[in-house]
C-alpha cells in the first residue's frame, strides 16, 4: 500500500516538475532557502549558511533555468545523496579532490559551460586543480554561484572594473602566496602602473589583468603559451598598442618603483606626496588653531551673535 501511495506521489511531483516550469521549481526550494536565518551546523562545530536571496536570484543569468539547472538531483523532500554528472576525464580531475555542493554544481558548470571548462583545465590553476590542489580557484571562486551577472554588469565578479578586485582574494594574501613563493604585491603594482591609474581615471580602455594573461588560460610568465611569456608579450600588448616590440613590453613589470629602478617617478611621486601632507596639514592646523581662538573668545564673552 505505501509502495503505491508512494509511486502516485512520485508521479504527482514529476507532473507538477514537468508542466510548472523552472520558476516554479525554484519558488518550491525558495520556501526553505529563502530565510536569511536558515544556518547548519557542521560536524567540526561551525555553521554554515543556506540561505539563497531571491531577489539576487531571479535578476541573475541563470534565473531563468531554475535551481535545478545546477542541482537536478536535489529532490524537493529530505536531500538525499546526490551523484555529480560524468564529465571528461580532464574535467572530472579538477572535481575529484573538492567535495560537497562545490563538486556537485560545478560538474554543471562545466557540462553547459564546455568550452570555458575545457580552457580552463589547460590553466595553471585548472592543472594545480587537478593535481589536488584546494588552493586555486574553480568557477564559482571568480563567478560566485548563485548570484552570477552578465560581465558588462558593474555588479558582475568578472566585470573588468572588479577583475582586480577578483584576483587580489587569493594573490593579496600572503598566507596563500607564500606557498608558491609568489609576488603578493602583483595587484598593487597594478594600481599603482598607467593602467591602474588611467582605470581609476575611467578610462575604460585601459588594461586589467586578464587583458594581459587572459581569462580561461592563464599560464605562469615563464610557460611558452603564456600571454606574458617574452616571446608572446609584444603581441598581447600590440592588440593595443599599434606596433609594440620586445622593448616597449619589459616596460611594464610587477615591481613596485624605487629610486633605483625608476628615479624620477620614484622622486616626483615622493615629493607630490609630501606636498600633499604639508597642505592637509598645514589646513587642519589653521582649522584647529581657528576653532581653539573661537572657543576662547566666546569664553571671554567677545563674541555677540
Ligand atoms: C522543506 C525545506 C527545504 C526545501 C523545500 C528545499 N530544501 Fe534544500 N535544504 C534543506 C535543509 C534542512 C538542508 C540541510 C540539511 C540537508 O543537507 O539535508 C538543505 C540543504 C540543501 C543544500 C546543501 C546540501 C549539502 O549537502 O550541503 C542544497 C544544495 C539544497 N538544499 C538545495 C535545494 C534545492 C535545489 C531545492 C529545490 C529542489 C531545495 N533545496 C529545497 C531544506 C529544504
Ligand atoms: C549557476 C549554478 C547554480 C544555480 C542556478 C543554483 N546554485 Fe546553489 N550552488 C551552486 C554552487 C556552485 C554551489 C556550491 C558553492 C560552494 O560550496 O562553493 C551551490 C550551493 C548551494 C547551497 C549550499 C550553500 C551555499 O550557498 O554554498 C544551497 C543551499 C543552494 N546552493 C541552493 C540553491 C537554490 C535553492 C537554488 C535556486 C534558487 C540554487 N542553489 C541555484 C550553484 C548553483
Ligand atoms: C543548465 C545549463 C547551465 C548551467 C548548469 C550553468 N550555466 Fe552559465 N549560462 C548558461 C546559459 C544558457 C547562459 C546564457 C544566459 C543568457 O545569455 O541569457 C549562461 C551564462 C553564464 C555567464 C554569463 C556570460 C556573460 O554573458 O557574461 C557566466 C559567467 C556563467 N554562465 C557561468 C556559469 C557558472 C560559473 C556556472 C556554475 C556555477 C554555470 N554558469 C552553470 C547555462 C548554464
Ligand atoms: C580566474 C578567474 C576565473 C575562473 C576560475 C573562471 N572564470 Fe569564467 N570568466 C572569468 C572572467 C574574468 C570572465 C570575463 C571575460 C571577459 O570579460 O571577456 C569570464 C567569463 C566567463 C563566461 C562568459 C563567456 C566568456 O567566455 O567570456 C563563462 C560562460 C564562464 N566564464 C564560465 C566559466 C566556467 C564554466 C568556469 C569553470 C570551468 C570558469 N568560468 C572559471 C574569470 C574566471
Ligand atoms: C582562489 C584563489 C585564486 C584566484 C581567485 C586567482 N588565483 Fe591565480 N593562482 C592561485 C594560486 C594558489 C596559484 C599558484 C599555483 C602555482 O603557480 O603554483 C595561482 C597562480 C597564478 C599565476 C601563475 C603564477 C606563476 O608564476 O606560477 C598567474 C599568472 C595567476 N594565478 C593569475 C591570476 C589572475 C589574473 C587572476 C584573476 C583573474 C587569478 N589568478 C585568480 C590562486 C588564485
Ligand atoms: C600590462 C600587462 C599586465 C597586467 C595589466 C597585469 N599583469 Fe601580471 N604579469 C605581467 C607580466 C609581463 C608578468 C611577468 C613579469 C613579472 O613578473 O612582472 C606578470 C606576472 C604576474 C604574476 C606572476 C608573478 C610571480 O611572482 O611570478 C602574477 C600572479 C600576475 N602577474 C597577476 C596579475 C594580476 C592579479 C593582475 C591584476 C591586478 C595583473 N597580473 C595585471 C603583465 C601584466
Ligand atoms: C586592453 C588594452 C591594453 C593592453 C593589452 C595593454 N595596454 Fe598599455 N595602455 C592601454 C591604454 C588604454 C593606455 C592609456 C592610453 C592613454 O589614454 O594615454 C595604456 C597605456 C600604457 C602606457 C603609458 C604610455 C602610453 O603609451 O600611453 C604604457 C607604457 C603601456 N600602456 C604599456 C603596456 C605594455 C608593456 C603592455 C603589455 C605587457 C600593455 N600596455 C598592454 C591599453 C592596453
Amino acid at each position: 500500500m505505501r509502495g503505491v501511495v508512494g509511486l502516485l506521489l512520485a508521479a504527482l511531483c514529476a507532473g507538477m516538475a514537468g508542466a510548472a516550469g523552472p520558476l516554479v521549481d525554484s519558488n518550491a526550494c525558495l520556501v526553505c532557502h529563502n530565510n536569511e536565518h536558515f544556518v547548519v551546523r557542521l560536524a567540526n562545530g561551525g555553521l554554515r549558511s543556506l540561505f539563497v536571496d531571491p531577489e539576487r536570484f531571479y535578476k541573475s543569468v541563470h534565473a531563468a533555468r531554475g535551481c535545478a539547472a545546477c542541482h537536478p538531483g536535489v529532490a524537493l523532500g529530505p536531500h538525499a545523496e546526490t551523484k555529480a554528472v560524468a564529465l571528461a576525464p580532464e574535467l572530472q580531475a579538477m572535481l575529484t579532490p573538492r567535495s560537497g555542493p562545490q563538486r556537485l554544481a560545478s560538474a554543471e558548470c562545466m557540462r553547459c559551460h564546455p568550452d570555458q571548462a575545457r580552457r580552463f583545465a589547460t590553466s595553471v590553476h585548472g592543472q594545480h586543480a587537478a593535481a589536488g590542489n584546494l588552493d586555486v580557484p574553480l568557477c564559482d571562486d571568480c563567478h560566485g554561484h548563485h548570484y552570477i551577472d552578465r560581465r558588462d554588469d558593474l555588479e558582475s565578479s568578472v566585470n573588468p572594473e572588479n577583475v582586480p578586485g577578483t584576483c587580489a582574494k587569493c594573490h593579496s594574501n600572503q598566507l596563500v602566496m607564500a606557498r608558491y613563493d609568489l609576488n603578493t604585491s602583483v595587484v598593487t603594482t597594478y594600481e599603482a602602473s598607467f593602467h591602474g591609474e588611467k582605470r581609476a581615471l575611467g578610462s575604460g580602455r585601459a588594461a586589467v589583468c586578464t587583458s594581459c594573461h587572459g581569462v580561461h588560460d592563464i599560464r605562469a610568465p615563464q610557460d611558452p603559451l603564456s600571454s606574458v611569456n617574452p616571446d608572446n608579450a609584444p603581441a598581447t600588448c600590440g592588440s593595443c598598442h599599434d606596433g609594440a616590440d620586445a622593448a616597449f613590453a619589459r616596460s611594464f613589470r610587477h615591481q613596485a618603483t624605487t629610486p633605483q629602478r625608476s628615479p624620477v617617478i620614484f622622486w616626483v611621486a615622493a615629493i607630490y606626496k609630501l606636498l600633499i601632507a604639508v597642505t592637509v596639514g598645514g589646513m587642519v592646523l589653521y582649522m584647529v588653531l581657528d576653532a581653539a581662538k573661537r572657543q576662547r573668545q566666546r569664553r571671554r564673552g567677545d563674541v555677540h551673535e
